[in-house]
């Protein structure tokens, strides 16, 4: 591991979860024609998350982290991607309320378009396929034709994000994320709630905030800082090529940044040290996640982490626990205690979706709401019993109205999941249920200030 990175030596280690691209040359030209693309981040934005990060694995903020399960192509509209953003700031809102600390905004958006899968092959009617590995890759349809590999995919991806991105940004900078309109959103989504009663008090209270700061002169007019918003990107760096092509050296520094995004992480399926993936990570300057499935020993863990933030630098990484409900206790406090005992700034992200997948009865993947709820809960859990800092969680959530995660406040059975089932991937929270996460969630950041001993004036005094 000690060898001299570049760019491309990753290229010199095996590799997992690659596509099969039938013409090596049309792959590079593409390869190439990325590589002169303008990038879609600016290195400065990367360091100023994992300064915001840094503030995470201090217990001083927490992070949020959220998105779509896959992007597509087909759902690339500005509906989509407003709806998610109003919903994402509503959780916001909420979470930043409970904790009295900074919420760091991290979408899963804007280039997470690659998927890793079990199996290489998917059959059908005896009919054998590669299997579908995100729209930078194939076309889902189950033909010949669109499950073969096409680079030109790729280009597609690029501009997707480059747009998604710059809504994203004119959202976050140009009005919309007024502190005043995303609480008058959440208010429409306590009225209108089944569940009303479990969230108006955090609502009126967060109301009630808000009309003291106007009266005593803070509000959105006179302080521009609350009508803008940080919204970062991040992505599962998977598809090296094209993670390669989006690497740039950042002028000021010298260091190589991977333009493609803020954040990227490493799946749980390419995270063998000795791999492409970890190579080509462990040399971009990004804030980098990890994702510690039931299979990661303390061990596993260290060694990755030695290789990954060898000069341990806070706010560089993040490790994305997902285990299922059942299995917090089983694995987690190991890893905790491993990483506490060798001295290592992490920041600790709670991913309750991918341990948590079942089939429903219907034959659709679902995700129990209350198993998503119950393994934040243990997350929680363990790090109160460790004396560390639950720093956050990562959802696989939608702005829109789908029916693909059951239960919630409008206790969505496993018969309504065929009524807007759209995910190209894994079933996402919807907007009402990604909201009611948010507010549960908040019992648990509340409990965590209070026996932290944190939290001031005001929200602190409650
Ligand atoms: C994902 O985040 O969509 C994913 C594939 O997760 P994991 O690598 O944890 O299985
Ligand atoms: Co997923």
């Amino acid at each position: 591991m000690s060898e001299q990175w570049t760019p491309t030596s990753w290229r010199q280690k095996p590799v997992a979860q690659v596509p099969e691209y039938p013409d090596a040359n049309a792959l590079n030209a593409v390869e190439m024609q990325l590589a002169g693309f303008p990038p879609l981040v600016f290195a400065g934005e990367a360091r100023k998350l994992t300064r915001a990060l840094a503030k995470v694995a201090a217990g001083e903020a927490f992070l949020l982290q959220g998105g779509d399960c896959a992007e597509s192509f087909a759902e690339h509209s500005a509906d989509t991607i407003r709806d998610f953003f109003r919903v994402f700031m509503q959780m916001a809102v909420v979470m930043t309320f409970a904790a009295a600390s900074p919420v760091v905004k991290i979408g899963r958006v804007a280039g997470q378009f690659a998927k890793p899968r079990s199996s290489n092959t998917e059959i059908i009617d005896g009919v054998e396929l590669p299997s579908y590995r995100g729209d930078i890759v194939n076309d889902i349809d189950f033909t010949v034709d669109a499950r073969t590999p096409d680079p030109r995919r790729q280009l597609m991806a690029y501009r997707q994000s480059a747009a998604t991105l710059n809504l994203l940004r004119a959202f976050s900078a140009g009005g919309y994320a007024n502190l005043d309109f995303v609480h008058q959103w959440m208010l429409g989504f306590v009225k209108d709630s089944p569940q009303n009663s479990r969230y108006t008090d955090i609502a009126n209270r967060i109301s009630e905030a808000l009309d003291f700061m106007r009266a005593i002169g803070i509000d959105p007019e006179s302080h521009p800082e609350m009508r803008t918003t940080d919204l970062y990107t991040s992505h599962e760096a998977l598809l090296l090529g094209y993670e390669q092509a989006m690497t740039r050296v950042d002028s000021t520094t010298g260091d190589y940044y991977d333009t493609s995004g803020h954040m990227i992480w490493i799946g749980d399926r390419t995270r063998q040290p000795d791999h492409a993936h970890v190579e080509f990570f462990r040399g971009v300057k990004n804030p980098v996640g990890l994702k510690c499935g039931p299979s990661l020993s303390p061990e596993g863990l260290l060694e990755l982490i030695e290789i990954l933030n060898p000069d341990n630098i806070a706010g560089r990484l993040t490790l994305i626990c997902r285990f299922g409900a059942e299995n917090v206790f089983k694995h987690l406090p190991a890893l905790v205690q491993a990483v506490k005992k060798a001295d290592k700034t992490v920041v600790w992200v709670c991913d309750p979706m991918h341990g948590n997948t079942i089939k429903s009865g219907s034959g659709y993947k679902t995700r129990p709401f209350d198993r998503i709820l119950e393994e934040v809960k243990q997350f929680f859990a363990v790090h109160e019993a460790e004396g560390t800092y639950a720093g956050g969680i990562h959802l696989e959530m939608t702005g829109s109205n789908v029916t693909e995660c059951t239960g919630g406040a409008r206790e969505l059975s496993d018969e309504d999941l065929r009524d807007r089932y759209h995910t190209y991937c894994d079933p996402r929270l919807n907007a009402e249920q990604a909201i009611e996460m948010a507010f549960l969630v908040s019992d648990l950041l509340k409990a965590q200030r209070q026996q932290r001993g944190g939290g001031r004036g005001l929200v602190a005094a409650e």
